[in-house]
C-alpha cells in the first residue's frame, strides 16, 4: 500500500462500457468501449446495451487497472455512475462496483452522470474558478448548469423536449446517417455552407431550450426537396449538415450567452459529447473573445462518456468521505 488515494471508476450509464483509474486526483488511465451494436438500428437498442456491459465490463476495468498498474487491492474506493441513464446498463455498472467494494472491503462512491460531464473540466489543467457556467450537452441532456464554489451545482436551463444531441442523431438519421449522427454530421459540415438552407430558431424564453420544432421542419424540409428531386440529399448532404447544424449550435450559444451575462460569470465551459463538435467549439472560444470570458473545453477524450469524469466526480466527493451504502439503487432519472 502506497498511502495515496486510488479509486477505480465505473461507467455504464447507457451504450459505452469504460473505467478509468483515479490517484490522488490524476486520471492513471482512461479505457472506453464502444458498443457498434447499436449502429444499424439508428438509435440505443436498451437490451442489447446491458449485454454488451455485461461482456466487456470485467475486460474494461481490468485493461483500466493494468494501464494504470494498480492492484485491485491497492483500491481506496470504487465510484460507479448511480443516474441517469438507461436502468439495465446502470445496473451492470451499479452491480459490478457493489460486488467489488464488497469483496475489498472498501468505499462506494455513486456519481451524477450529468455532474460528471461537469467535472471533466477538473481533470487537466487550467481548472475553471468559481462560480463557472457549463453547458452540458449530450445524447440524453442538454443544461445549463452553474457549479459554485461550495460544490452545488445550480440547474440555470434545460430543455424542454429533445436534447442537443438527440436533434443531431435525429436530424442525421433523416438523412439516411447511421447512429450516432451527431459526429457524422460534424464531418460533411465542413464541406458546406451554413447558410444555405435556414430553420427556424426556438422562441423558448429564458433559459431553456427546445429542439423538436427544428426537427420536424428539417423532416418536412427534406420531404418537400426529395419529393421534387430523389437526389437531393446526396447532392446537398454537405450544405444540409452545415445548415441544421448551425441552427442547432446557434441556440445553444444564444442561451449560454444571455445565461452568463445575465448571471455575471466570466468563466464558462461546454461539456458531454455535443461539446466535440468543431463548431460549437468554436464558438464557444469566439465568445470568450467578445466579452473576455474564461473558456473551458474539454479534451475529446473527456466529451463523449468516459469513466474519467466518473473517477474525478468521486475523487471529491471521497475528500468529502461522501459514500454510498451497498444497498443504493440505481436511477434512470
Ligand atoms: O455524452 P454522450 O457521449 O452520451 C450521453 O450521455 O448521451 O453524448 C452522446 C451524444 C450523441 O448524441 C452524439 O451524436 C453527440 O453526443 N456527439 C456529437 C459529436 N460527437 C458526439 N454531436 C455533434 N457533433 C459531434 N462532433
Ligand atoms: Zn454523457
Amino acid at each position: 500500500m502506497t498511502g495515496a488515494v486510488t479509486i477505480l471508476a465505473i461507467e455504464s450509464s447507457c451504450d459505452d462500457t469504460a473505467a478509468a483509474v483515479l490517484q490522488d486526483g490524476l486520471i492513471l488511465s482512461n479505457v472506453v468501449a464502444n458498443q457498434l451494436v447499436h449502429e444499424k438500428y439508428g438509435g440505443v437498442v436498451p437490451e442489447l446495451a446491458s449485454r454488451a456491459h455485461q461482456k466487456n465490463i470485467v475486460p474494461v476495468v481490468d485493461a483500466a487497472l493494468k494501464q494504470a498498474q494498480v492492484k485491485l487491492d491497492e483500491l481506496s474506493a470504487v465510484a460507479f455512475t448511480s443516474s441517469p441513464g438507461l436502468i439495465g446498463s446502470l445496473l451492470v455498472g451499479t452491480s459490478f462496483a457493489k460486488a467489488l467494494a464488497l469483496s475489498l472491503d472498501i468505499p462506494l462512491i455513486a456519481v451524477n452522470h450529468m455532474e460528471a460531464h461537469v467535472m471533466a473540466h477538473f481533470i487537466a489543467q487550467p481548472i475553471p474558478q468559481f462560480p463557472f457556467m457549463c453547458l452540458t450537452v449530450s445524447g440524453g441532456h442538454t443544461l445549463i448548469e452553474l457549479l459554485h464554489a461550495d460544490g452545488r451545482m445550480e440547474n440555470i436551463g434545460q430543455t424542454l423536449d429533445d436534447a442537443a444531441g438527440e436533434a443531431f442523431d435525429k436530424c442525421a438519421k433523416l438523412l439516411g446517417l447511421p447512429y450516432p449522427g451527431g459526429p457524422l454530421i460534424d464531418l460533411y459540415a465542413k464541406d458546406g455552407n451554413p447558410n444555405t438552407y435556414s430553420f427556424p430558431v426556438s422562441s423558448v424564453s429564458g433559459f431553456d431550450f427546445s429542439f423538436s420544432g427544428l426537427k420536424t421542419s428539417f423532416l418536412n424540409f427534406l420531404k418537400h426537396h426529395t419529393s421534387k428531386n430523389p437526389d437531393f440529399i446526396a447532392n446537398n448532404l454537405a450544405d444540409c449538415c452545415a445548415s441544421v447544424q448551425h441552427a442547432i449550435i446557434q441556440q445553444l450559444i444564444a442561451k449560454l450567452e444571455s445565461a452568463a451575462t445575465q448571471y455575471g460569470v466570466s468563466h464558462i465551459g461546454i461539456a458531454g459529447g455535443v461539446s466535440a463538435n468543431s463548431v460549437l467549439r468554436n464558438a464557444v472560444e469566439e465568445l470568450g473573445i467578445k466579452h473576455n470570458w474564461n473558456t473551458y473545453i474539454p479534451a475529446f477524450e473527456y466529451c463523449t462518456d468516459n469513466a474519467a469524469m466518473i473517477a474525478m466526480a468521486a475523487w471529491y466527493k471521497y475528500r468529502k468521505q461522501e459514500f454510498s451504502e451497498l444497498t443504493i439503487t440505481p436511477s434512470a432519472k
